[in-house]
């Protein structure tokens, strides 16, 4: 069994399908800490109702990005974290954390990477025409949405999509995909 330390930033329904995944038997892992830079992150509450330790590390209250991540660091050292799983965390992870879990921090993102790094994903790729669109975990380095791929799923862009509903189609296939891949994990 693997223990994984889930950082969010918001709604939290990866963390969501993850939790689901381990409940179902689909995933032999135990999420030991939710952390979010975020107060009111849905996925703090969603993780609290589930009986898992949710904190809010607030990056106003620290000097530096090294103390911030520092604080975090320590919450996912004391909670025996072995994998750290960013999970619609919008801050980009500094050395620290990088230093401390190294291939060891991966995360998700609503691109057949390596197109559409960074941010409004599905608007770009509806501009752009292509006809396929998908989501890749991925090992979390320095470099932004760069790290090793270690799984992908691809969906089709229909005619007469918008932003909505491609987000949508994308995101049944992350919440697949990720807990898969997590469960890939746990065999190493
Ligand atoms: C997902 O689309 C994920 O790919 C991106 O942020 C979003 C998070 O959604 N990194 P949620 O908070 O897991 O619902």
């Amino acid at each position: 069994m693997i223990v994984l330390g889930v950082l969010i930033s918001g709604r939290g329904s990866n963390l969501m399908a993850i939790v689901k995944a381990i409940e179902e038997g689909r995933l032999n892992a135990r999420v030991a800490v939710v952390l979010s830079n975020r107060a009111d992150a849905d996925g703090l509450v969603f993780a609290r109702e589930k009986g898992i330790d949710a904190v809010w590390v607030d990056r106003g209250a620290f000097d530096s990005q090294a103390a911030y991540e520092s604080d975090i660091l320590v919450a996912l050292q004391s909670g025996g974290v072995q994998w750290v799983v960013l999970a619609g965390y919008m801050r980009i992870l500094g050395p620290t954390i990088l230093a401390a879990y190294p291939d060891h921090v991966v995360n998700i993102h609503p691109s057949l990477l390596p197109d559409f790094k960074g941010l409004d994903v599905p608007r770009r790729v509806l501009e752009s025409g292509v006809s396929e669109a998908g989501c890749t975990v991925h090992l979390v380095d320095e470099t932004l949405d760069g790290g090793r791929i270690l799984g992908q799923a691809r969906v089709p862009v229909l005619q007469g999509d918008t932003e909505a509903s491609l987000s949508a189609r994308i995101l049944v296939e992350e919440h697949r995909l990720y807990s898969q891949v997590l469960q890939s994990l746990s065999g190493l």
